[in-house]
Parts: C-alpha cells; sequence; structure tokens
C-alpha cells in the first residue's frame, strides 16, 4: 500500500515537474554522440518530453523522446576533400588544425546542418520549449534556439576542462596550469609551456571570436528567421548560458576554480550502455591465463591505416608476447597475424575493459576510450595522434597508471619497452584500480549529477544568480586594470611629487649655503 501510494507520488511529480526540452546535439561525431545519448535518455526516462536534433538514431526509443534525425556527414565531404588518413594530421601545425579542420569544417557543417529539410521543418513548425541544451561544439548558430523559444540555455560539451570553456561562460582562465586542449604541451607549468599555451590561447580566442562567430552568425541570418528583435549576438547569448557541463572530474583532471555554473560530469557514459559480450569473446577473456591486452584506437583513427612499419612493430611485438591480443582491425583480414592475436571490426569495448583479465588497453587518447579504461581500472598506452589526445595522456601518465607513445618514435624496441613496462610492473595496474574507485567516489554519479543541474536551471527559471556578473563587464574592469592603472599611477605621481620636493629642499639648501658662503667672504 505505502509502495503504491509512494509510486503515485512519484508520478504525480514527475508529471508536475516535466518540461518540454530541446536537446541539440547533431554533430555528427560518434564519440561525443557516445557521451551525449545518456544525458537525452535519462532526461526523457524521467519524464520531460524531449525533442534531439542528432545524427544518430536510437532504436526504441521512449515515447517522449522526438528524434529529428539528419544524415550524418563527415567534414572532408563537406570541404570537398578526401577523407585523409588520419596519421598525417600528426604533421599538421596546430593553428592549420584549428582553421582549416575545426573552424572551416564548423562553417560548413553547421551550414549544411541548416539547411537539410529536417531542420528547415522543425524550425518552421510552432514549437515551445523550457530549455535548450545545446553542445558547445562547431554548432554555435544553434545557440539562437535559446533567443528563438526564449529559454534558458544549457551547454554541454564532450571535451574536459580547458581554456576554451572557461573564455565561453567568462570563469578565470587559469592559464598557468589549464591548457588549451587542442595543442599537446609537454611541460605545461614551464615557462616555455606556459608562454605556448598563452600564444595558443590568444591565437584561438582571436579567430574564434572574430573571424569564426560572425560566420556562424551570417548561417543564423541565412536560416533562422523571424527572430525576436533585438537578436543578441551568439558570443553573448553563450556567455549568458545558465549552466555549463564538461566532461571531466577533479579525480582525474586536473583541478580548477569553477564558478557554480559550471559542472564536471565526468565520464558519464563509461557504465550506461548495455552492451553484450558475444559468447565466443566471452571464452576467450575467461580462459586466457597470461591475461589480455586490448588495442582500439577509436572511431576516427583507423589501424588499418598504419603505415607498413609501424603495424610490423605491433605485429613483431605482439608475437613476443603470451598475452591474448585483441586488436580492432578494421579490414577481413591481417597478412601475418600471431595466431594469439584476435581481430575483430568491431568490440563491446566497455564490457572487454571490465573484465578482470584485461591488463593493458593500447588506445589513441580519446577522452570517451580513455575515461572508460579510467573508470574499469585499466592501464594505458597511448598513442596520441590528434586534437586533446597528448593532454588526455599526459594528465595519466603523471598520476602513473599509463604512458604515452609517440607514434613518430614506434618500432619494435620502442613499443615493446613502453608495453612491457606496464605489463612487467603490477604497479601501474594498481594504481589504475585506485584511480578508478577515486573516480567514482561522488555524492552522485555523473549522470544524476547532470540531470539533477539541468532540472535545477528550470525550477529556478534559467538561475540567472548563478551566473559570474563578469559576462557584463568590459574586459578592463573585469581584470582589475582600471584600478591597477590608478594605483600605478598614484605611486608614479608619488615618487615624482617626492622627488621635485627633495629637489627643490636640495636647491634651498644650496641657496642657503651660497648665500653662507657668500657672507664668509
Ligand atoms: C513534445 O514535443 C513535441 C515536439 O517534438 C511536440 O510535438 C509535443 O506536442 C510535445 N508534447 C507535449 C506534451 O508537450
Amino acid at each position: 500500500m505505502m509502495t503504491l501510494y509512494l509510486i503515485i507520488l512519484l508520478k504525480f511529480m514527475v508529471l508536475c515537474d516535466a518540461a518540454n526540452i530541446l536537446y541539440s546535439v547533431p554533430f555528427t561525431s560518434k564519440s561525443h554522440d557516445i557521451f551525449f545519448r545518456p544525458i537525452g535518455v535519462e532526461l526523457a526516462r524521467r519524464g520531460h518530453n524531449v525533442t534531439v536534433l542528432t545524427a544518430f538514431e536510437i532504436p526504441d526509443p521512449p515515447a517522449n523522446y522526438h528524434q529529428i534525425v539528419i544524415e550524418k556527414k563527415e567534414l572532408w565531404d563537406l570541404l570537398g576533400t578526401e577523407r585523409p588518413n588520419v596519421f598525417t594530421t600528426i604533421e599538421m601545425r596546430a593553428t592549420d588544425f584549428m582553421d582549416k579542420i575545426l573552424y572551416d569544417g564548423g562553417v560548413a557543417f553547421t551550414d549544411y546542418l541548416l539547411s537539410t529539410p529536417e531542420i528547415q521543418d522543425f524550425l518552421a513548425k510552432d514549437n515551445k520549449f523550457d530549455l535548450i541544451v545545446s553542445e558547445t561544439f562547431l554548432v554555435e548558430a544553434l545557440y539562437m534556439l535559446a533567443h528563438k523559444y526564449n529559454a534558458p540555455l544549457v551547454l554541454v560539451t564532450a571535451f574536459g576542462n580547458c581554456m576554451r570553456h572557461n573564455a565561453i561562460v567568462g570563469n578565470p582562465l587559469q592559464l598557468a596550469t589549464i591548457l588549451y586542449e587542442f595543442v599537446p604541451i609537454e611541460d605545461p607549468t614551464s615557462f616555455l609551456g606556459r608562454l605556448k599555451n598563452l600564444y595558443i590561447s590568444v591565437y584561438d580566442y582571436v579567430s574564434w571570436r572574430y573571424l569564426y562567430l560572425p560566420k556562424q552568425e551570417t548561417l543564423v541570418k541565412k536560416y533562422i528567421p523571424d527572430l525576436p528583435e533585438p537578436v543578441p549576438s551568439l558570443y553573448d547569448l553563450q556567455k549568458n548560458a545558465s549552466l555549463l557541463l564538461i566532461n571531466s572530474h577533479f579525480s582525474v583532471d586536473t583541478p580548477m576554480a569553477y564558478l557554480p555554473n559550471i559542472i564536471e560530469i565526468g565520464g558519464i557514459h563509461a557504465n550506461w550502455y548495455n552492451e553484450t559480450l558475444p559468447k565466443d569473446l566471452e571464452k576467450v577473456l575467461n580462459e586466457s591465463k597470461n591475461g589480455v591486452i586490448y588495442v582500439n584506437f577509436g572511431s576516427n583513427v583507423r589501424s588499418s591505416e598504419l603505415p607498413e612499419d609501424k603495424k610490423r612493430a605491433f605485429l613483431n611485438v605482439f608475437k613476443r608476447l603470451k598475452h591474448t591480443v585483441l586488436w580492432k582491425w578494421e579490414e577481413d583480414n591481417l597478412a601475418d597475424k600471431p595466431p594469439n592475436v584476435i581481430i575483430r571490426k568491431w568490440f563491446p569495448q566497455r564490457k572487454i575493459l571490465a573484465h578482470p583479465n584485461v591488463k593493458l588497453f593500447i588506445g589513441h587518447g580519446g577522452l570517451m576510450s580513455t575515461q572508460e579504461a579510467i573508470y574499469h581500472g585499466v592501464p594505458i598506452v597511448g598513442m596520441p595522434i590528434y586534437a586533446d589526445q597528448y593532454n588526455n595522456l599526459l594528465l595519466i601518465e603523471q598520476a602513473g597508471f599509463g604512458l604515452i607513445l609517440k607514434y613518430e618514435n614506434i618500432d619494435e624496441s620502442v613499443l615493446y619497452k613502453t608495453m612491457n613496462t606496464i605489463l612487467s610492473n603490477d604497479a601501474y595496474l594498481r594504481k589504475a584500480k585506485e584511480v578508478a574507485i577515486r573516480f567514482k567516489d561522488r555524492p552522485m554519479n555523473g549522470l544524476d549529477t547532470a540531470t539533477f543541474w539541468i532540472e535545477y536551471v528550470m525550477r529556478n527559471n534559467g538561475a540567472d544568480y548563478m551566473k559570474s556578473p563578469t559576462a557584463n563587464m568590459h574586459w578592463i574592469v573585469y581584470n582589475m586594470l582600471d584600478v591597477y592603472a590608478f594605483l600605478v599611477f598614484i605611486c608614479i605621481a608619488f615618487v615624482y611629487i617626492s622627488l621635485k620636493i627633495v629637489n627643490a629642499l636640495i636647491k634651498m639648501a644650496c641657496a642657503l649655503r651660497i648665500g653662507e658662503d657668500k657672507k664668509n667672504v
């Protein structure tokens, strides 16, 4: 009876609080979708009417989860180039990566996205939303939907803590410890490391704000008609966001000072998916006496595109090991495959990492898979290729449960030495288990934290009081430069006047002296 009463009460509460939420996560990156999906589905599970803009349709969604599905397009298709072998991006300069891939790609993608019939039909409808939840990456024009529907804006990002997010919502930049995410900085706190971080941060801020955002605004004008006047800038909309959910956690990321409306929800995807482990794989995992090494470079970086010499190095090292190796290999065959190596085009990654026989994960340092390995306590050898991968791995190396494998240095001896360092020394595995425990040691898990704060923002009508007042300040005022300038002026004036007085006194003294001297003559 009591339970029934409770259920009815709960149901009633859910109905009362149910809101219309627009969940805008249309960027066609598979790894980002892995991170975003749990939030949208969980909001629906809690009774909200969720409309999601996505490129990844889920089968059998809940009745109150409405998917507007955009056809997947790869950036290089939109940019009119061929799909590059991702290993070649290693040689690309960071500024070129930003300009040519991120920013040109972002404009091309948003242009494509807003022109699709799915989005145009959606915009033409007379929808009402209580909240807009939007991803932050390369689809900034869609922030305008918060203005269109006159609803608070929540931002969510699949990236970890970094300079960019601080700049977005007016959090202190903390450039001495918090890195710009897309540039490898080997020694972040050294003088040169900080100089490089400042340079790249300023470079990116200027190109993002003054070259890229205006292009996104052009797309707003082109595709989102009939906006209520006055139309705010995307920059202002973003600064005014009620909440920023970021994919990090201080137990594994660099701790930093956050405004109350920046919330760390790192790792929400790590145990959310209900993957099934095929029987044959389960048998392999259970029965491999010497442990299993799992190799997967993610969805963008394909092992089968490795140049011949690097591929040979991997094969030769695997051949020397007693372990079973599971290798995500995107082709049907792998010539000279040693008997202890099993290739598949796809593995249920989280299920494999969760298996106690897995002793080492060889990956590329992508944030999603890295967090999955952290969550399940598996040491990592990471071969960073682009974007935030190097910096993700640097934290892991510093924490003592992984090593960075520089792509350009890979040969048989380097690879063997790196893997063997971890396989022959228990300390790495022990550290990984320890970090896994602290990664999960929180008052609420990441997903409950995310939904709590999203609902909090709605309960409190956008929670304006959580936003930093600095959003409306001039940067000179925010940085206290006017006050410092005033104090410096006072100091200079004081020194100047003092010098003048001393000078005058000396002159007077001299004059007296001369007078006396004259008398004495
Ligand atoms: C839920 O959202 C859809 C738009 O995706 C809308 O058509 C429908 O009316 C909404 N339902 C309620 C109960 O508000």
